[in-house]
């Protein structure tokens, strides 16, 4: 995710607007700011790696002249936070300025074909093969919208951009694929940006950009128009109604729940790895002796979930540990033939880290999956892949969750083709599986959201929660558990449902509430069982279960159905939205704040 913003003025210096307009946008991105204005038929990029306030102040941009101009405020997904990878980044000749938000998930081939033609880059990101691109189309006479559209139907992948060019210095050119473009017109100007907030100080009505939408901004207003045919767009703005603060959220009450809702988005962008890291980290995984899946809070369920698929789909042994205990557990085995696979969302966290120096210093490889690029996981680690979910602002985990899971999906099916352990069917079977995750995502939320509503005001009062899944569902449960555990503070207990008879069972009593995580798949016919032994105890069954499975409906006394054909071992993604929903509404009705439960914090950097 990164924060976007562009206007053309007849009033006033442009530079002003776009720092309003930034820091509006800041909890989009916040490594790299930079901004390109036209002054005089003249471009002039400034920009760095830092906070917008650090950057605006330090280049002195708030100096720059000019009535045009677009800004950016960057999350790296590709070349860590430094100059050279902030945006705008432009051609050769300094005429095409570029910003982004998004993934370019075919720039490898693109900038190949750019360099064979003699283009130098500048950079380690995706977005600076559009600048090449634009400028080689410019060596025809097709015109910038011309050249605009032609590149934009070879570019593939998830993205909004925003071009500025002395080819017509008093227009901006925009587009959008899934990633957030809003426009805007008030007296004084014509604008874009990411999001809302950005636009509200200068109007209320808006045109959201759809996929496949390029348009074209002069101080006239803006022409829309298809990608893929040229033809205009017409299409009546919108009136937002939200005060600023609920902007910021896009209209949602808390981030928590804003970042629940953006999971399909952030999903569709875990599916867009990079192939070549991909198949790096596989191959090291391959080579290893053993494999430790090391992780702390969220990111070690996600592990768990991990090792299950590891095991299942590519035959693979890996052990899940916790961060803060690799060291006493396996510190004193692990060695050069080692695989540390480390997973975490900020790539700060102290024991991970502590259990990376250690592995490092027995000549372990290290590998990580992480979101933040540039951060310190992303430099002492061997190779690593980036998540894609965009920054998280709620304490609690989410939308983090979901990706870091689809992104070890990946890997454990890149690691069976390789090892040979599934057939090119079952393959092809799961990528497509795979690949409608990020709708039964959304599926899942709009069909359930407002039943999660009433059955959290059904449990309001409940002391105890216990939560059970087998098999990989007890990496759900475990992450259900922890949700509600962190933002409502009722005490609750997460077990692989087979283990609950060794002990927790002596808790059941009449009335406790049982939240069972039962996809269908082979331990369907286990988990019935420990719903009886519940049941017979006098729990009360909450169950999440596939649409129209009756066999559970007539065990629970309340369910919620999720969508057909989710296979089991990629169901965690899916299953633990109803979970994320269920807690986030209860610590609503508390009346507590979920973004910022007591004592906790979203980055642990000390011991
Ligand atoms: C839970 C949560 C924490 C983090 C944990 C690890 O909702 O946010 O448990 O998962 O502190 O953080 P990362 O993934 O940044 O290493």
């Amino acid at each position: 995710m990164c924060g976007i913003f562009g206007c053309i003025l007849r009033e006033g210096q442009a530079v002003k607007l776009i720092n309003d307009g930034l820091k509006r946008l800041e909890y989009r991105g916040y490594d790299s700011t930079g901004v390109a204005i036209i002054n005089n038929n003249q471009m002039e990029v400034r920009k760095d790696k830092g906070r917008i306030e650090e950057v605006i102040t330090s280049l002195r941009i708030l100096d720059m002249p000019g009535k045009i101009g677009v800004g950016h405020t960057r999350w790296a997904t590709h070349g860590a936070p430094a100059m050279e990878n902030a945006h705008p980044h432009t051609d050769e000749s300094d005429s095409i300025a570029v910003i982004h938000n998004g993934v370019i998930e075919n720039y490898l081939e693109l900038k190949d074909e750019m360099i064979e033609k003699g283009h130098i880059f500048k950079s380690r990101t995706d977005t600076e093969v559009l600048a090449h691109l634009l400028e080689e189309e410019m060596k025809t006479d097709i015109g910038l919208q011309g050249a605009m559209l032609r590149v934009l139907r070879r570019i593939k992948g998830s993205y909004a951009f925003v071009v500025l060019s002395t080819y017509e210095p008093d227009k901006i050119y925009c587009a959008r694929n899934e990633s957030p473009l809003v426009l805007g017109v008030s007296e004084n100007g014509t604008f874009c940006a990411s999001d809302v907030p950005a636009l509200l100080p200068y109007t209320n009505q808006v045109n959201y950009l759809r996929n496949g939408e390029m348009a074209v901004l002069s101080l006239e207003g803006y022409k829309i128009v298809k990608i893929s045919d040229g033809s205009e767009v017409e299409r009546p703005t919108q009136e937002i109604t939200w005060s600023p603060e609920m902007a910021e959220k896009q209209g949602y009450t808390h981030y928590m729940l804003k970042e629940i809702h953006e999971q399909p988005t952030s999903l569709r962008n875990g599916l867009r790895l990079q192939e070549r890291y991909l198949e790096l980290l596989t191959q090291f995984l391959d080579r290893g002796k053993e494999v430790f899946l090391v992780a702390a809070g969220t990111s070690f369920h996600s592990c768990l979930a991990g090792s299950y698929l590891f095991s299942k789909l590519a035959r693979l042994t890996t052990f899940p540990v916790v961060s803060s205990e690799f060291m006493e557990r396996y510190g004193s085995t692990v060695g050069i033939d080692s695989i540390i696979l480390t997973v975490s969302q900020s790539g700060e966290t102290y024991d991970t880290l502590k259990a990376i120096d250690h592995a490092r210093m027995r000549a372990s490889t290290v590998l990580g999956v992480t979101n933040t690029v540039g951060s310190t996981l992303t430099r002492v680690a061997r190779a690593y892949l980036i998540q894609q979910s965009g920054p998280e602002i709620g304490v609690a985990a989410t939308k983090t969750f979901t990706s870091q899971v689809m992104v070890l999906s990946q890997m454990a099916l890149k690691l069976a083709k390789t090892r040979g352990k599934l057939s090119q069917d079952e393959l092809d079977e799961y990528d497509q599986k795979l690949h409608m995750i990020p709708d039964w995502v959304e599926e899942t939320i709009t069909k359930n959201e407002e039943r999660i509503k009433q059955l959290a005001e059904e449990n309001m009062n409940e002391e105890l929660f216990v939560f059970l899944g087998r098999g990989i569902s007890s990496a759900t449960a475990l992450e259900g558990r922890l949700k509600l555990l962190e933002i409502t503070y009722v005490p609750s207990l997460a077990y692989p449902a087979g283990e609950s008879k060794h002990g927790p069972i002596s808790i059941i009593e009449e009335g406790v509430t049982c939240v069972f995580v039962c996809p269908r798949g082979e331990t369907h016919s286990h988990i019935i069982g420990s719903i009886m032994e519940m049941k017979s105890r006098g729990a009360k069954i909450l169950s999440i279960c596939e649409e129209g499975d009756e066999d559970i409906k007539r065990l629970s006394d309340k369910v919620v159905e999720m969508p057909k054909g989710i296979p089991e071992e990629l169901s965690p993604i899916v299953y633990i939205t109803p979970l994320q929903l269920f807690a986030y509404h209860l610590a609503v009705l508390k009346g507590l704040d979920p973004d910022m439960p007591r004592n906790l914090a979203k980055s642990v950097t000390v011991p």
